[in-house]
């Protein structure tokens, strides 16, 4: 396993290594856990040649406290990662990634006007240009990317489309903690209690899918709107049943397609967000 931090570095190495075979790509913004782990282990399977990037991309936090308070530790990250075998870690300074301001605006209609879209303005403007930047260095044959940003995987799917990009995504199911929690970096950022009471938001998801069909849609939002706000660690900013493919509000169960539940949840000053396919 090679750390390379320029653009040119990669390069270098990655034309050594392209033609052992397909490039497996695994975007990430470090602090990693099993989530993340899983994705390389996916990708170390399926590809003779793997990359993964550690990149805290600052175009796409829309809270500048947020960005300051995300966990970093590319040492711990290392030794994450050396047992999976992958080939290169690529973790570039912003100015690598942004020589100039990238003022790229991309246009993703209806998909972004909802939930994270809605509720993070600029987050998924920042998102596309980072992985746009991202697959245009590495040129991947296949890129991993997590269930768990659910919303962020159609966004990448459609400037895939847009573009016309040559990669095939690959979507990764979501790891849990033990009790239930989805694994993010910003757990770190939880206390032991916040961290027990944050099992109430998969609980209730879980709950919310058996109780599906059974009461109506907008029951079933207030249901878990209120279940978990009663927890007084947990407040939640949106909770929305939205169909799989075009993440827009479903009103009622009798329309056709697969429904997912998305959930964004503040505990403390943490922002966690999780899901469940309803049917
Ligand atoms: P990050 O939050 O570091 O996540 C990197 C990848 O790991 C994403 O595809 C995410 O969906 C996946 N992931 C995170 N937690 C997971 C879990 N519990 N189970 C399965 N997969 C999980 O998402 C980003 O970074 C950035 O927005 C990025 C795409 C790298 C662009 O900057």
């Amino acid at each position: 396993m090679v750390l390379v931090k320029t653009i040119k570095e990669l390069k270098k190495q990655l034309n050594a290594l392209r033609e052992k075979g397909s490039v497996g790509f695994v975007p990430t913004m470090g602090a990693l856990h099993s989530g993340h782990i899983s994705l390389v282990n996916q990708a170390v399977h399926e590809n003779q040649v793997v990359v993964v990037s550690i990149f805290v991309n600052p175009n796409q936090f829309n809270d500048a406290s947020d960005l300051k308070r995300y966990p970093r530790n590319l040492e711990a990250d290392l030794k994450l990662l050396e047992p999976t075998g992958c080939d290169l870690v690529f973790a570039p300074e912003a100015e690598e990634i942004y020589p100039e301001p990238d003022t790229r605006i991309f246009d993703f209609g209806p998909l972004e006007q909802v939930m994270e879209g809605k509720h993070r303005p600029g987050h998924f403007n920042g998102v596309a240009q980072v992985v746009s930047r991202l697959f245009e260095i590495v040129k991947p044959d296949k890129a991993y990317l997590g269930l768990k940003d659910f919303q962020q995987l159609a966004i990448i799917n459609q400037l895939v489309r847009m573009l016309k990009l040559p990669v095939e995504i690959v979507p990764c199911n979501i790891i849990r903690e033990k009790n239930g929690l989805a694994m993010s970096s910003r757990n770190e950022l939880l206390t032991a209690d916040e961290r027990g009471n944050a099992a109430l938001i998969f609980k209730t998801l879980l709950r919310a899918k058996n109780l599906a069909g059974t009461i109506s849609v907008r029951e079933l939002k207030n249901e878990v709107i209120e279940t978990i706000n009663k927890n007084p660690f947990l407040n939640v900013e949106y909770f929305e049943i939205v169909d799989f493919e075009n993440l827009q509000p479903v009103k009622s169960w009798s329309e056709k397609g697969k429904k997912i539940g998305c959930i964004a949840v503040f505990c403390g000053k943490v922002r966690l967000i999780d899901n469940i396919v309803l049917n």
